[in-house]
């Protein structure tokens, strides 16, 4: 049984371990009841290329909203093939979601935050939830500097929303460390970056930045900083 003893004594115990040693540890302390959620961004490339060299048969899951860009697609398919390894994909429930467009319209999202945490809800929580809802612990690519709502996360932690561990490895890298590492290993990344899209989320919610603005400006443009997150997160 997991307690916060167990959580504070890895967070001590990992503290200098390399994000390699991190995802090893967990992969084999939880073997199937463990998974790489991916949504292809940079940090997640990173850590799927980390997983290939570790276990090519390790749980790796994106949760595919509908709303992709068609680049993310292909990068689904390029990273899959690249690594030999299968990143299974989870989509919404068909019935929420025409419900939800029937009542509120196709681009709902832009109307109001409730409307856009509704989608954001139907489209990739409810999903994440069957995703993770047999699972005692998931890693993700979180870091520390990506966003004001994500400064005090850990490299292990509880997940109170979700009820399991959430193994963040990369907590402690920059957006610079991230770039060597894709560089120095050839990891393949979606072309978009390359126009200006620092992070990558579903279509309509995310545009270029312009050089000097924050990595995170582009995703939910029209919202304020201290409510940017879909709820994967944070609810
Ligand atoms: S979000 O909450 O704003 O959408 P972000 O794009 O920064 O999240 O990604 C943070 C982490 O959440 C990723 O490293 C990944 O582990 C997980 N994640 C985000 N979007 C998805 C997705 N569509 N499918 C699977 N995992 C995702
Ligand atoms: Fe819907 Fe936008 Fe959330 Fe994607 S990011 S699920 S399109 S509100």
């Amino acid at each position: 049984m997991i307690n916060q003893n167990q959580i504070t004594q890895w967070n001590i115990e990992l503290q200098q371990a390399s994000p390699e040693e991190i995802i090893a540890f967990f992969l084999d302390y939880f073997k199937d009841s463990i998974a790489f959620s991916t949504s292809l961004g940079l940090e997640d490339q990173v850590i799927t290329h980390m997983i290939s060299q570790i276990d090519r048969k390790a749980n790796i899951f994106t949760l595919d909203t509908g709303r992709l860009f068609p680049e993310t697609y292909d990068l689904i398919d390029r990273t899959s093939k690249k690594y030999g390894l299968k990143i299974k994909v989870y989509f919404p429930d068909p019935e929420d979601v025409e419900k939800m467009v029937e009542e509120k319209g196709i681009n709902l999202f832009y109307d109001n935050i409730e409307n856009r945490k509704l989608c954001c809800h139907i489209r990739k929580i409810k999903p994440l939830m069957r995703a993770i809802g047999s699972l005692d612990a998931w890693i993700t690519g979180l870091r520390r500097d990506q966003s004001v709502t994500r400064l005090n996360i850990q490299a292990v932690e509880w997940d109170t929303n979700n009820s399991l561990l959430k193994i963040n490895p990369l907590i402690n890298w920059t957006e610079q460390d991230v770039w060597n590492y894709i560089k120095e290993n050839k990891v393949p990344v979606n072309p978009l970056h390359k126009k200006g899209y620092a992070s990558i989320g579903c279509q309509p919610c995310t545009r270029a930045i312009q050089p000097g603005e924050d990595i995170r400006a582009g995703r939910w443009w029209w919202e304020n900083p201290e409510t940017k997150e879909c709820g994967l997160h944070k609810r």
